[in-house]
């Protein structure tokens, strides 16, 4: 993104436009559909994912496989209801096999989260496993897991993603916890 963006042009809508149809990546090639953000657009609470799976990319829509149930799971502990929320992904198509997505992958699908999160413009981003954490934030995963962090001044908050912790209960225990807090911080900001 450069810095003569001007959102007051552009919207949610748009860029969910132009992701149905992109194909600035070869992850267009592999896809059945591009799966673009959901949520209401001018959400508190910004989730931010690595790719579409493939529940995501038979569906076109973001984290409504495996890993979306976990997170449902994990919102409805904290009483956060998923229509007040905007959910994405770091790109919009999904991977061969589920690998990770590549860096020039993510390069050139950045500008629509970049976007994403102007438009929205939400008090709380809040990033889902370590490729979101590394593509948005500088510095470490395991430093910042369950931390804030102000970048750009936004507040960040890096969490597991969904997917790592289904088999941990542990792990899902700690991730059900950082949600529940977000919401905590965003109860005490109204
Ligand atoms: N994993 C992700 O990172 N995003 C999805 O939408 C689904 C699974
Ligand atoms: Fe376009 Fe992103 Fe899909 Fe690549 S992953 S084709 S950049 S929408």
């Amino acid at each position: 993104m450069d810095s003569l963006y001007d959102a007051s042009s552009d919207s949610i809508c748009r860029v969910a436009e132009e992701v149905r149809v992109c194909k600035r990546c070869r992850l267009s090639e592999y896809r059945s559909n591009a799966v673009p953000g959901e949520g209401a657009d001018s959400a508190k609470l910004m989730f931010i994912g690595e790719a579409p799976g493939r529940t995501e990319d038979m569906l076109a829509r973001p984290f409504v496989g495996s890993a979306g149930k976990v997170l449902d799971h994990a919102l409805a502990r904290a009483g956060i209801d998923r229509a007040s929320v905007y959910i994405t992904n770091i790109v919009k198509c999904r991977p061969p096999m589920n690998r990770r997505p590549r860096r020039d992958e993510i390069h050139s699908c950045m500008q629509y989260v970049m976007r994403e999160i102007m438009l929205v413009d939400p008090k709380v981003v809040c990033l889902l496993g370590r490729t979101a954490h590394d593509t948005l934030l500088h510095g470490s995963f395991r430093e910042h897991r369950s931390r804030y962090v102000k970048h750009g001044g936004r507040l960040f908050f890096t969490t597991y993603h969904p997917a790592y912790v289904i088999y941990n209960n542990k792990l899902r225990e700690i991730f059900v916890s950082d949600i529940i807090s977000i919401k905590m911080l965003l109860m005490s900001n109204d």
